[in-house]
């Protein structure tokens, strides 16, 4: 552990986690989106949906897997139509990220999710980007956007989706596998995502979410990424957890979106600690925050309290979180003095 971090009273912690700076890198925008919000647009836009009321949707949310939750996600994006229905979702986070003293954002969106359904494009990337935006002028908030691929879909519809997004190339930093997990595994999306380290782009992607460790593999050597996107299964297998080590391969882990997709049954029995302990770059984020019941304090106290952890361990998640952003060293350095104030503030 970090030999500057200074000893943390117990009963200061709760308020030094909330407070403290941090990077979310693992949050899908259209999972942010608040049945309030589904309901507002909904009405807006004509759309209809298959849920009475904001209560009745919110019963829904009763997950036993990952796929029974990509459903209702799914249902809920298909109220978004306009460019200010995409800036309205992203704003809406951005305002609560600020809140939590998030000080940087990288945000995932599906674009496939919304061209399916004839909206363009351009209409997703500009409403995104224009919060991104307004989010560094007025929050103070830094902000950026990865391109999801959907899994379950041809790689042939990830290069359409990579093409029909390359006018606005400069609007995103890089590129994300999601959705369905098993039965898809990196290797399917090979050709695609070595077009995209071509054209330069960051390169993420979800493995080891429901499914094996060999799913992290190979995003690792056949797609090449970056980063893991949730990678929690990696404690399955010794030799991977010490290529994730060695190589400082970042995980971007979803305390409590693993414990409503019920990856682990109960928040006391999450692997975040074991992965810090194996020296691991793991970051703590929420996912889809609307859906799972808390942004990232909420992630952060409630798994800190679960899995028994400690202040050491607080500034080794904030200090990775910058550690695995996709920044230059200057800024991640004046973000690691930031953390450096706020634990000096509640020493
Ligand atoms: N896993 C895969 N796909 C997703 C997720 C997730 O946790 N959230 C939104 N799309
Ligand atoms: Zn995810």
């Amino acid at each position: 552990m970090n030999a500057s971090v200074p000893p943390i009273a117990p009963e200061r912690l709760p308020a030094l986690l909330a407070a403290m700076p941090k990077a979310e890198l693992h949050i899908h925008i259209e999972g942010s989106l608040e049945p309030e919000l589904i309901f507002a647009m909904a009405r807006r836009n004509g759309v209809s949906i298959p849920y009475a009321s904001v209560e009745d949707l919110r019963r829904a949310y009763a997950f036993s897997n990952l796929q029974s939750f990509l459903d209702i996600y799914y249902a809920g994006a298909s109220v978004l139509i306009t460019e200010q229905d995409f800036f309205d979702m992203a704003w809406a986070y951005l305002e609560k990220a600020a809140a939590d003293h998030v000080v940087h954002a990288e945000i995932f969106f599906d674009p496939q999710t919304h061209t399916a359904r004839g909206v363009a494009m351009d209409t997703v990337i500009r409403g995104l980007h224009r919060a991104c935006t307004q989010a560094q002028a007025t929050l103070g908030v830094s902000a950026s956007l990865i391109l999801c691929f959907l899994r379950h879909l041809s790689e042939e519809e990830a290069f359409q989706t990579l093409e029909q997004a390359l006018p606005l190339r400069d609007l995103f930093i890089g590129v994300g596998l999601d959705s369905s997990e098993v039965g898809h595994p990196p290797e399917k999306f090979a050709r695609v995502f070595a077009r995209c380290r071509e054209l330069g782009l960051h390169l993420v992607a979800h493995a080891g979410e429901e499914g094996p460790p060999a799913y992290v593999w190979t995003a690792l050597d056949l797609l090449r990424v970056e980063r893991i996107d949730h990678g929690v299964q990696s404690t399955r297998d010794p030799a991977l957890m010490a290529r994730l080590a060695k190589d400082r391969i970042p995980l971007t882990v979803c305390p409590l979106s693993n414990l409503k997709l019920c990856v682990f049954p109960r928040l006391a029995d999450h692997n975040l600690g074991a992965l810090l302990d194996a020296g691991l770059v793991a970051t703590v984020n929420s996912d889809d925050p609307a859906y799972f019941g808390g942004y990232m304090n909420d992630n952060f106290l409630q798994t800190f309290q679960a899995v028994n952890l400690h202040a050491a361990q607080a500034w080794q998640l904030a200090a990775n979180s910058f550690e695995a952003s996709f920044v230059d060293a200057p800024l991640k350095r004046a973000w690691r003095d930031r953390l450096e104030e706020a634990f000096a503030r509640h020493a």
